[in-house]
């Protein structure tokens, strides 16, 4: 429940990272999306990314810092199946080593399978849209498994399925850079079922693990409150986007209707009641607007609350995380983790009241009734952003891009305070402002 001011003792906070954007050297099929000149700016590569390959124990520090006490973070495919069938012993063992000393630093794991990237074979030789691909990613679960053996960490499958199936299936901007609705409705079930066999082979291994996905989630709105198209293409985004994978993970039917796209209806055997927590990834709310052509949707980003939009053209919209807290709450009645949060804030200036907004929302819906039992900030550091390449900076702390050097911006400090005390107060107050806030709410919890 909570009080609305007060995080339970059992929350954790946390960081979310995934391997290809912080690592760097990873040879997939992102890093030959980039040569072949697909990003934003065609001059970008990740290349040694911020180096989290070989400063990971640095890193991991840096979260505890910060009064963290959980950790997200992603294998890489592609270093431990270079080549199909072929599993690579030194990363398996270096992953393991890894999180050992994680865990062993007094943080807990959270380990995603699966974060856009795979290896470069993978697209030519099982695609998501064949059916082969379901028992060759069941295979690599079976390693990943072995990697988390006895380490009890909370595994997400997938990041994100309906980004990759939107870009990498319908737009076609990143790999595997297909546009075809047929495939995507193929791609798209084959993912479900990856998620039901990785998940018979990770609890095969490590019974008793709470496995889940993260789920990207938008509020919409119609562009035109009036119009019935646009409050009809809302609906059905909504429904689609946010809700049709999770559904077939808790209903066992994947159910979705892309108008001059694509729909499908397909049984997942085994995807009923698959899931242990609904992981929730949540950045914004976009407005939508009929468009008499295919896609039929066309969608912008407004400032509608004169916040300013966020560096990366978002808008800065914390109301919208307690609505899509509590609307998970509603259609699945399960624990709820935040798996990823956060920020482009190039001057680090934002930051601070960003997270007191978006945390205010969460204690509200937690004290709506609400189970959440986490929040992983994205990201601990500035890293390579996909298609955005090296411009935006998500980062609690700063990374010089040419030194690596980690500097902690202004949020650290407020992340840190809040994580220990578990007291909410607001960053813009004084110092004596703010201590005095906190001095009043144990005042108030004790009273
Ligand atoms: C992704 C991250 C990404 C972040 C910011 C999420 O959609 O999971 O990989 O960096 O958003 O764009």
């Amino acid at each position: 429940m909570g009080d609305g001011t007060t995080f339970p003792g059992d929350f954790t906070f946390g960081v979310a990272t995934a391997a290809y954007q912080v690592e760097g050297h990873i040879e997939n099929d992102w890093s030959e999306w980039e040569r072949a000149g697909k990003l934003k700016d065609p001059n970008h590569r990740c290349g040694r990314g911020v180096d989290h390959w070989n400063l990971f124990d640095h890193d991991v520090k840096l979260a505890k810092d910060v009064g963290c006490t959980a950790f997200r973070l992603s294998l890489e495919w592609a270093r431990i199946e270079p080549a199909r069938g072929r599993f690579d012993e030194e990363a398996i063992a270096a992953y393991r080593a890894r999180l050992l000393r994680m865990k062993e630093a007094g943080i807990a794991p959270v380990v995603t399978l699966h974060h856009f990237t795979h290896p470069s074979w993978f697209h030519r030789e099982t695609p998501w849209h064949e059916p082969s691909s379901v028992e060759v990613f069941r295979r690599y679960a079976k390693v990943c498994a072995q990697i988390l053996r006895g380490l009890d960490a909370m595994v997400v499958t997938f990041n994100e399925p309906m980004v990759l199936l939107l870009g990498g299936y319908i737009q076609g901007v990143i790999p595997p850079g297909i546009t075809d609705g047929k495939k995507a409705m193929a791609a798209i079930g084959n993912i479900a079922r990856a998620h039901v066999a990785a998940r018979e082979e990770i609890l095969e291994e490590c019974a008793g693990s709470r496995i889940g996905t993260s789920q990207n989630v938008l509020v919409f709105r119609p562009d035109r409150w009036w119009h019935p198209l646009d409050r009809a293409v809302t609906r059905l985004a909504s429904e689609g986007y946010n809700h049709a994978f999770l559904r077939a993970l808790t209903e066992g039917e994947l159910r979705l209707f892309m108008p001059g796209l694509a729909s499908t209806k397909q049984t997942i055997d085994g995807g009923r009641d698959s899931i242990d927590f609904v992981g929730l990834n949540y950045y914004t709310r976009a407005h939508l607007k009929f468009i008499p052509r295919p896609p039929f949707i066309a969608f912008r980003y407004r400032d509608v609350h004169k916040r300013g939009l966020t560096h990366i053209g978002w808008e800065d919209y914390p109301e919208g995380f307690s609505q899509m807290i509590e609307e998970a709450h509603a259609s699945y009645g399960k624990p709820i983790w935040i798996t990823e949060n956060g920020i482009d804030d190039r001057l680090g200036t934002r930051r601070p009241k960003f997270l007191y907004d978006h945390w205010k929302q969460l204690l509200a819906a937690m004290k709506r009734g609400a189970d959440v039992r986490g929040y992983l900030y994205w990201s601990l550091m500035d890293n390579f952003e996909w298609l955005d390449g090296w411009g935006p900076r998500f980062g609690l702390y700063y990374v010089d891009f040419d030194s690596l050097e980690r500097r902690p911006t202004p949020a650290c400090h407020y992340f840190r305070q809040v994580a220990l005390t578990r007291r909410l107060f607001d960053p813009s107050a004084t110092e004596a402002e703010s201590g005095a806030q906190v001095a009043h709410s144990a005042l108030a919890t004790a009273g």
